[in-house]
């Protein structure tokens, strides 16, 4: 086992001093896009100032003949273009491809001062991490990067799930994870072939009426994703990283993909994958709190100042841990709102605090 005394040391001399909180800044959604495609890199100015991370896309969905073009044209928005305050991501190919340690070699080096955050497909446990880790560290030293890469884990390996505790805690580099489920899917051998949603096949039914045998029966739709979302979710929470939903590949359905992003949102994840411009004003107006309740969970706090005590407002018991619901509530209204005029409008915060530092995800 690993001293903790060392667990924030740097991994290679000269490389930078890993941190100590994740930094939670806007992050409703992470915009892939591949680079190999000029068409899209030509989008990039517009784009960018409409979503809080863009995402190089290396992996699944580059065909093999344009894998090293992605590479280039993300190196080249990461040069070239200023992004102003969004995020530059990227997803690198999985760590079994021969294509992951040019990645790695040619990103860091060259564009390490501007990307943040790497994400690293099919983990599976925590020596995935381990070999990243130590990985980054060696290429920030030779490239003099100041500031850590982090490293965001996609969960869709049935052994990824099973070993989620000992991914979330293996780096302080871990700034989150993302679902997947298509590569889940696979990897469970479920038998689906939709990416994210429900399936109308997965559900309960309730029993014969015993009066009428033959009539309709209720039947309801189940969320098959539920258990693993809700555990990455408490993976991610109890060492300060971020959980992501993922993608939605039902581009057409509209409602369908906002239902699924606001089922995560609801259970604790921050943002989602958005695959195509259409997702983007989806993510944003679900992982962007309700104005109603932004606006009740402000009329606790001010009611209670001091966070303690039984209270009724509106009908409701209020206590210490409704005021700690509430202050989640605000405290993400508040962040939004300093990127944000409009919804610094709808939530009523008509003084931007924009000097304040970015709270982090403990
Ligand atoms: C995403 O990468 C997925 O496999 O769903
Ligand atoms: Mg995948």
């Amino acid at each position: 086992m690993r001293n903790p005394r060392d667990f924030f040391k740097p991994l290679a001399i000269d490389a930078p001093e890993p941190i100590r909180e994740i930094p939670f800044k806007p992050s409703r959604m992470i915009h892939f896009m591949d680079f190999s495609n000029e068409k899209m890199v030509a989008k990039v100015a517009d784009l960018a100032p409409t979503v809080d991370i863009l995402l190089g896309n290396l992996e699944d969905a580059v065909p093999l003949e344009k894998k090293e073009a992605a590479r280039d044209g993300l190196i080249k928005v990461g040069r070239e273009m200023d992004l102003g305050d969004t995020a530059l991501w990227t997803r690198v190919n999985e760590l079994a491809s021969p294509y992951v340690l040019d990645d790695l070699n040619r990103i860091v080096t060259e564009i390490g001062d501007k990307v943040e955050v790497i994400m690293i497909p099919k983990v599976e446990g925590a020596w995935d991490i381990h070999y990243v880790d130590r990985l980054l560290a060696q290429l920030e030293a030779k490239a003099g990067v100041q500031r850590p890469i982090l490293v965001h884990a996609i969960l869709e390996t049935h052994l990824g799930v099973v070993n989620l505790e000992q991914i979330a805690s293996a780096s302080p580099r871990i700034q989150g994870m993302s679902f997947g489920p298509a590569d889940l899917a696979a990897s469970r051998r479920m038998k689906t072939t939709r990416v994210g949603g429900g399936h109308p096949g997965y559900r309960t039914i309730a029993d014969p009426d015993p009066d009428n045998p033959d009539a309709p029966r209720p039947s309801y739709q189940q969320d098959p994703w539920h258990y693993s979302i809700a555990r990455m979710v408490d993976a991610c929470t109890s060492v300060g990283a971020l959980p992501f939903y993922g993608p939605y590949g039902d581009i057409g359905d509209a409602e369908g993909c906002e239902t699924q992003f606001r089922a995560a949102f609801l259970l604790g994840c921050v943002g989602a994958w958005t695959l195509h411009p259409n997702q983007v004003p989806i993510a944003k107006r679900v992982f962007s709190p309700e104005p109603a309740e932004v606006a009740f969970a402000k009329k606790v706090i001010e009611a209670i100042p001091d966070g303690r005590g039984v209270h009724m407002i509106d009908g409701k018991m209020q206590d210490d841990a409704t005021w700690k619901q509430c202050q989640v509530m605000v405290t993400l209204a508040e962040m939004l709102a300093r990127k944000d005029p409009e919804l610094a409008e709808a939530y009523g915060f008509t003084t931007a605090r924009s000097g304040e530092p970015a709270p982090t995800a403990a």
